[in-house]
Order: C-alpha cells, then structure tokens, then sequence
C-alpha cells in the first residue's frame, strides 16, 4: 500500500515546455493518488493539456486558470515554448513572473490555500512568493541528477570561457563527480545568453540560483540510475528533502492516447514486423532538423536496409518552412512496406514498448531518455541542446548509449549513418542492448511497490503533508 496523505492543499504550477510540463503532470496524477488535493495553476490556452488528469481526479485536482502576461517578443495567443524558438524559453520566464501579484491575490483570498509549492526549475522565482506566504517551494526538475547538477553549478559558480571567442574553449565543473567537461558552445543557451550579456536575463538567474535555496527538489530520475549525482545534489542542498521519483509514468493507461490518430497505423505496421528489428528516428516535441540533415538521414535510413519508424516534425512559428522539416521527395515510396514516416505527434512509449523496436536515434531529451530506458531500448545519441548534452554523457557512462553525432548545425553522413543503424540492431550491440534491458527492470523495479522511486514519492507525500 502507498503512503496517503492527509488532504492538504498543493499548488503545482508547470513550465509551458511539453517536456517540462507532461513530466510535472504525470507526477500531479501521483500525488493526487496519494490523497492529496492539487490545483495546478495554467494560463488558458495550456488548459486543454489536462484534459486527461481532470478526467481522472474530477474531485482532487482543480485548476487555476490566470490570463497570460503578455510580453513584447511572444506573439499575442502564443502560451506555450511548442512552437517558439529556444530563445523564448528567456521570455517565457520572465512573462511568467508576472503572474507573482495575481498568485499573491488568489492565495490570500482563498479560504483553505495551498500549503505548499510544487513548480518547475524554470520557474524559480516562485521560491520568493513562498517565502512571502511563509509556505515551502519544492523545485521540480523535469532533467535527471547529473542535468541538474549542472544547471546548479553553471549559476552557483557563473564559470567564464578562457577565451571569451573561441567557442570550444573548456568549461568544467570539478564539484560536480567525475568531473563533467564541455565545450563552451554545449552549454545551456540560457546561460550563454546571459554571459553574453542579454538584459533579460537577470530575472532568470535569480531564479535559477533561487532554486537552489528552495525547500525541496523533485526530480524526474530514479536513484539506480543516477545515484552519485543524486547524492551529489543532495550533500549541495545540505538537506534530505531530496526525492528522485522516476520514470514518472502518463496518467492515462493506454499509451497510444498521446499519439492522435495516426497511432493506431503505426502500432499495426509495427506487428507485422520480427521482434528487435526496427529502429525509431525521434528528436522530440522541440526539434526540427533542417533539409540537408533531413536528406542525409533520409539516404542513410535507406541504404541502411535496416526497419524504421521516423517522427518528423514539421517546421513552426520560428522556421522558415521551406529550410526546414522536409522530407526528400519519392523517399517514402522507396522505402515502402520497410519503413514508416509519420509527422507530427507520435505515440513514442507505445512505439519504444512495442517488442519489435531495438534502437531510438534520439536527440536525448530527457522524457525521451526515461521512455527509452523503461522500454529497454538502446539508444544512438545526438544532443541538439540546452541540457541534452549532460544527458549524452551519462547514456556513454552508463553504456546505454551509443555516440552518433552532436550539436543541432551538425549535418551527419549518410554513409556512417547506415552503418550505424546496421550496427543498432545487429548482435555487435549485444553489450548495449543487454545493459538497456537491466535499466528497464530497474526502473520498473523503481516505480513499483517498495521501489526506490516508491518510496520517496510517499517520503515526499508525507514532508507535503507537514507542512
Ligand atoms: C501549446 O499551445 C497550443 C495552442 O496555442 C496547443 O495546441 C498545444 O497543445 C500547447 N502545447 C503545450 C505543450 O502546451
Ligand atoms: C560562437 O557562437 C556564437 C553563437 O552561436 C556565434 O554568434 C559566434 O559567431 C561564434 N563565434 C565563433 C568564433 O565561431
Ligand atoms: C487507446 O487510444 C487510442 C487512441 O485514442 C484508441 O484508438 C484505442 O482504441 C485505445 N485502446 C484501448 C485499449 O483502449
Ligand atoms: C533538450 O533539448 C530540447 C530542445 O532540443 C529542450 O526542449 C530540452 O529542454 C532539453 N533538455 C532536456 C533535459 O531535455
Ligand atoms: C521528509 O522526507 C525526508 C527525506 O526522505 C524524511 O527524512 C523526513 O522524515 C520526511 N518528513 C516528514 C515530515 O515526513
């Protein structure tokens, strides 16, 4: 039996990202099962992504719907980073804070308000409104431990480039284990813009850094994973109420629901092919690959000869449609009957459960990883940005991981492109597909009764409850 809670009030408030904010869901549909009550707090136009868990906890979670701030640099009706430049996530931050007054108001007109706070890592400031309320913030982090140790050093220890032009110059982060090491240009583009100087970014470092005074820290990783870092960002905090509560799972219990209609072509395709033959092609909700990167993994995929499905997403709001997104024409023709494109939103975890997929060439955000990692798939890295790149190191330290390539200008070769994917679902993978397998049965060992994750999540019901 899980721990229950003793229904106090939790005011969860979610990053607009889709990454960011499935992840804080799946752990609100968790806390909810545990007995407590949850408002989650999101302008109107994210209001249609809780559909599911409303529908699930019709009397537990209520929500709090505000206006959203505008901001000169989000295009009016825009709330949510899906289809904005990764720049945007500066401007989102800073739109948000606006939301400090009416989150005041409502809280001090609210006859049995929240006693807690539960948000994301990119919305640090709500650290100082809980201060002001006199009640406790716990920072939610959608990245596992060692992402988030570097988060926390980079604006700890605001470390500079040797030689502020040289793009390659070394940062390295020796408190940190095994002492993590990047090119300049690796690092969070947050964080780059704020060294070179963008005003709007004051705001956001004192967020960042007022994380790492908030009460709690929730992360979105399970301690067999990633443990020294765990216990790293543990010893940093000088507290225990750190909790490590992962893979955090979707609510709905059928997983093809996050997929839309072309779900179910892709689930039945996938039945008609052998067990450990197919290799999926996904950078996540974010990316969208240029065309030249998209003909060479178009070519490389069928020369390969190897089984595919590859999720392509189409060029956004921030793209020039014509550079971007496009898939090389007669490909699909070709490759019929041993390949399948689909574009747009794909049901991944069905994809990486269903028995057929060995291999996901994935741009290693961190959902994808998690999805990747309980479905026992191997994975071919190529970090695209942001924290992607921390991601990709511990994949390699934890030989789950095969290097492809890296960085989002990168424009790969077909030909090693095919021998790679040859390789993913060959017996030279052996190593790599057997420690995949044992992540799994961690990670599911993890989320079950009695597991690690288990555990903290009740640890973490019980520190909100007493309060
Ligand atoms: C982003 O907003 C659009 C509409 O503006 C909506 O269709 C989409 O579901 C939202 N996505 C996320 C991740 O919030
Ligand atoms: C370094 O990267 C920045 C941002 O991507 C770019 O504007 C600049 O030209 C690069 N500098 C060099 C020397 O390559
Ligand atoms: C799961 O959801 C998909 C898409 O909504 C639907 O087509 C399918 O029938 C559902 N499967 C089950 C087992 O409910
Ligand atoms: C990975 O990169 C994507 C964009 O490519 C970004 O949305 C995401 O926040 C990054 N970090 C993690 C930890 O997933
Ligand atoms: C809160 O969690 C910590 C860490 O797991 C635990 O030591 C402590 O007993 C918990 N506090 C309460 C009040 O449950």
């Amino acid at each position: 039996m899980e721990v229950s809670g003793t229904g106090e009030h939790v005011l969860v408030f979610p990053y607009p990202a889709q990454g960011h904010m499935l992840a804080l869901l799946d752990l609100t549909h968790q806390l909810a099962n545990r007995g407590l009550f949850i408002t989650i707090l999101v302008t109107p136009k994210n209001l249609p992504m809780l559909t599911t868990l409303l529908s699930a906890h019709p009397t537990t979670i209520k929500t709090l719907v505000l206006p959203f701030p505008s901001h000169p640099s989000i295009p009016p009706g825009v709330e949510n980073v899906s289809d904005l430049p990764f720049s945007a996530f500066n401007d989102m931050m800073v739109a948000l804070g606006d939301l400090y007054n009416p989150i005041l108001d409502w809280f001090r007109n609210h006859p049995s308000p929240p006693v807690a706070i539960v948000s994301d890592l990119f919305l640090g400031w709500t650290h100082h409104l809980a201060c002001q309320l006199g009640i406790h913030r716990y920072v939610f982090s959608p990245t596992g431990a060692l992402g988030l140790s570097v988060i926390n050093s980079l604006w700890r220890f605001l470390p500079k480039r040797d030689d502020p032009t040289n793009n390659n110059s070394l940062i390295s982060f020796p408190n940190i284990p095994n002492c993590p090491t990047f090119p300049w240009w690796q690092v969070s583009p947050v964080y780059r813009s704020y060294v070179e100087g963008d005003p709007t970014t004051e705001f956001v470092k004192d967020g960042l850094r007022a994380n790492l005074a908030s009460w709690g820290v929730i992360i979105n990783s399970f301690r067999e994973l990633d443990r020294v870092y765990f216990d790293h960002i543990k010893a940093e905090s000088g507290h225990d109420r750190v909790f490590a509560v992962g893979p955090l799972l979707p609510s709905a219990k059928n997983t093809t629901e996050r997929g839309g209609s072309s779900s179910s072509d892709v689930l039945s395709w996938l039945d008609t092919c052998a067990a450990q033959t197919v290799l999926f092609v996904s950078f996540g909700s974010q990316f969208v690959l240029t065309n030249k990167q998209m003909e060479e993994i178009a070519l490389g995929l069928e020369r390969s000869g190897v089984k595919f499905v590859w999720a392509v997403k189409e060029p956004t709001g921030g793209h020039a449609a014509e550079a971007y997104g496009k898939i090389p024409e007669g490909f699909e023709d070709r490759v019929a009957g041993r390949g399948l494109v689909v574009r747009g939103w794909v049901p991944q975890v069905a994809i990486l459960n269903h028995v057929s997929v060995v291999a996901l060439l994935t741009h290693c955000g961190w959902n994808s990883i998690m999805e990747a990692l309980m479905a026992g798939v191997l994975m071919l890295t190529w970090p695209m940005s942001a924290d992607n790149f921390s991601n990709a190191m511990l994949l390699h330290e934890l030989k789950v991981g095969i290097k492809a390539y890296e960085g989002a200008e990168t424009v790969p070769d077909s030909a090693e492109l095919a021998q790679l994917f040859r390789k993913s679902v060959s017996e030279e993978t052996r190593v790599e597909r057997n420690r995949a397998t044992e992540f799994a049965i961690a990670a599911t060992e993890a989320v079950g009764e009695g597991g690690s994750s288990w555990k903290d999540l009740d640890q973490l019901v019980l520190n909100l409850s007493h309060t």
